[in-house]
């Protein structure tokens, strides 16, 4: 359903995450900017999504490609100016596209002036409160202070060199070393961030993305990690009263805007105390990203996510790739198409053709299942993983920091193809000075905005396809779903009113149950029955109602 004025807009939304740097390029310098950003707004609003989510603008460094923010009130050079960012706010809202902006909360930049002047006034420097600074183990401190392990791989504190040059105490940095964690039990940072997220509401944007939102909060005793005890920095319980405050501040503002947490736990119950109805309005749904391309499997993750969400009333939300993951057409074309940062794997053979078949399929399950959805851009061209990046290209720390172990997450992260038969298609102006930040591959001529425009049979027109349905038909977006009954191996849901979607994970071509209409099909139907790995959207008449239908139960099949 369209989410037009409803300032309950992220119950239902489809929102589309803008990589700056990869989006398009508007000065040529080969780096994506807001210039390119705002030329290309057209695809958007053509593309029928609701909001977009930008990824960190803001000036930095880019230790972590701007996750490291060195000032989060205002806007990197290479990206453009803040009068900019302000004027794309406005010209997005007169398309009817909301906009949500990256807000990193947990680390900073070590060019963040507060760090620079911890740093620079030495171990008695008022500003080392603000971080986690803590003087080494072992007689001479020569030992970091705890033995915690990265997200990122390796160490999660550095050794800092006091003025006088002898070595000094350690900062903990759970990311790079070049991003150190702020301390959130200290007013100042509090106070620091409800201003900075002010700024952003003042400036009209629509929502917040709160990156690494359950680390936060620290164990201040700082004790070691144990693989079955609690975590001494991700999801303590501290960290809800910092989203308490941060949820009466969007309240006081027009319009709906919503806080959407980054928040990876593997427990539901514990994702769902995030939801509650006076924190985050909702949460990326990451199980269902990282799930196996099974419909037993998929079937479980939809119930488990619906029943976490329900009993603080949130919506679900379906994500199937971002910047940070490898892209779902290659995890559906190998034999193993699960996500897992842990088994994150380079060069393991995939079927694209098959990993595009359904990746078609699973965006019209994603599309059609009750909450709000993600895109990842570049997902509605059904852009791949870039496998082959040279080793001195790439550029991400994951990479870096493994010794090229970890592949990194540079190969989703390629510019996009807007157009044209050879790099940099489109990407950058004809004129431009440099090439793509990344390179792209030779056989994204057949995935460009344009070539796909108009063919009835690309991603790009599926995509078009299943948005505009979902903006007009009453059934989708927010509300109920209920299993139907489906052979093995079939996803089969109705949505009232009058919509049901099929989608065939088994090896055998199904019939389609009773319909009115068929609504939009992932890939051609064989003589009335979806194929293998294909996904339907039907018009179809009331189930009859069962007496104890539940809103996840199975029902008789409408007819
Ligand atoms: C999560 C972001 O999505 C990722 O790209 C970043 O590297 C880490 N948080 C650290 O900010
Ligand atoms: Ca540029």
């Amino acid at each position: 359903m369209s989410t037009g004025d409803d300032p309950r807009w992220w119950r239902s939304a489809v929102i589309y995450q803008i990589y700056p740097r990869s989006f398009a390029d508007g000065n040529g310098d080969g780096i994506g900017d807001i210039a390119g950003i705002r030329e290309r707004l057209a695809h958007l609003s053509d593309l029928g999504v609701d909001a977009l989510w930008l990824s960190p603008w803001y000036p930095s460094p880019m230790a972590d490609a701007g996750y490291d923010v060195a000032d989060h009130r205002d806007i990197d050079p290479v990206f453009g100016t803040l009068a900019e960012a302000e004027e794309l706010i406005a010209q997005a809202h007169r398309s009817g596209l909301r906009i949500i902006v990256d807000l990193v909360p947990n680390h900073c930049s070590d060019a963040h002036p507060w760090f620079q002047a911890a740093l620079a006034g030495g171990p008695d420097a008022p500003e080392r409160e603000l971080f986690w600074f803590r003087p080494g183990r072992g007689p001479d401190g020569a030992e970091k202070p705890t033995d915690w392990v990265s997200p990122f791989g390796g160490d999660t504190w550095t050794r800092t060199t006091n003025p006088d040059g002898t070595p000094g105490d350690w900062y903990l940095h759970l990311f790079a070393p070049q991003q150190p964690d702020f301390n959130w039990d200290h007013p100042r940072v509090r106070a620091e961030f409800e201003d900075i997220l002010r700024f952003w509401l003042d400036r009209s944007v629509d929502g917040i993305r709160i990156d690494s939102a359950a680390m936060l909060a620290k164990d201040p005793a700082l004790p070691e990690a144990t693989p079955d005890g609690p975590s001494p920095f991700v999801d303590v319980d501290a960290v809800h009263e910092i989203y308490r405050s941060w949820r009466r501040i969007v309240e006081q503002y027009p319009g709906g805007r919503a806080l959407i947490g980054e928040v990876w736990l593997p427990d539901h119950q514990r994702f769902a105390n995030y939801l509650r109805p006076d924190e985050l309005h909702a949460a990326f749904n990451f199980d269902f990203l990282g799930c196996a391309w099974e419909a037993s499997a998929l079937r479980a993750c939809v119930d488990a996510t619906l029943a976490a969400h329900a009993p603080v009333d949130a919506p679900a939300t379906w994500v199937l790739s971002n910047h940070d993951v490898t892209r779902h057409v290659t995890r559906y074309g190998r034999a193993d198409t699960t996500f897992s940062f842990a088994a994150k794997r380079e060069g393991v053979p995939s079927d694209l053709e098959l990993g595009t078949r359904r990746a078609r399929a699973a965006a019209l399950l994603s599309l059609s299942l009750p909450g709000a959805a993600y895109v990842y851009q570049g997902e509605e061209l059904g852009l791949w993983e870039v496998e082959d990046i040279p080793p001195e290209l790439r550029q991400d720390p994951m990479f870096v920091r493994s010794g090229g172990v970890d592949p990194g997450r540079d190969g989703c992260r390629v510019p996009l193809p807007w157009s044209g038969d050879a790099p940099p298609f489109g990407f950058s102006p004809d004129d431009a000075t440099a090439p793509p930040w990344l390179p792209q591959p030779a056989d994204w001529k057949d995935r460009t905005a344009r070539t796909q425009t108009g063919d009835d049979h690309s991603m790009l027109e599926l995509y078009r396809a299943a948005l505009a349905i979902r903006r007009r038909h009453p059934a989708l977006g927010d509300g109920a779903m209920t299993w139907l009954p489906a052979p093995d191996g079939v996803l089969a849901f109705h949505r009232p009113p009058g919509f049901t979607c099929l989608v065939n994970l088994s090896a055998t071509a199904v019939p389609l149950p009773p319909h009115a209409e068929r609504l939009l099909a992932s890939g051609p139907l064989d003589d009335e029955r979806l194929p293998p790995d294909t996904a339907v959207w039907l018009r179809t008449t009331e189930p009859t109602p069962t007496p104890d239908a539940t809103a996840t139960g199975a029902e008789p099949a409408p007819a």
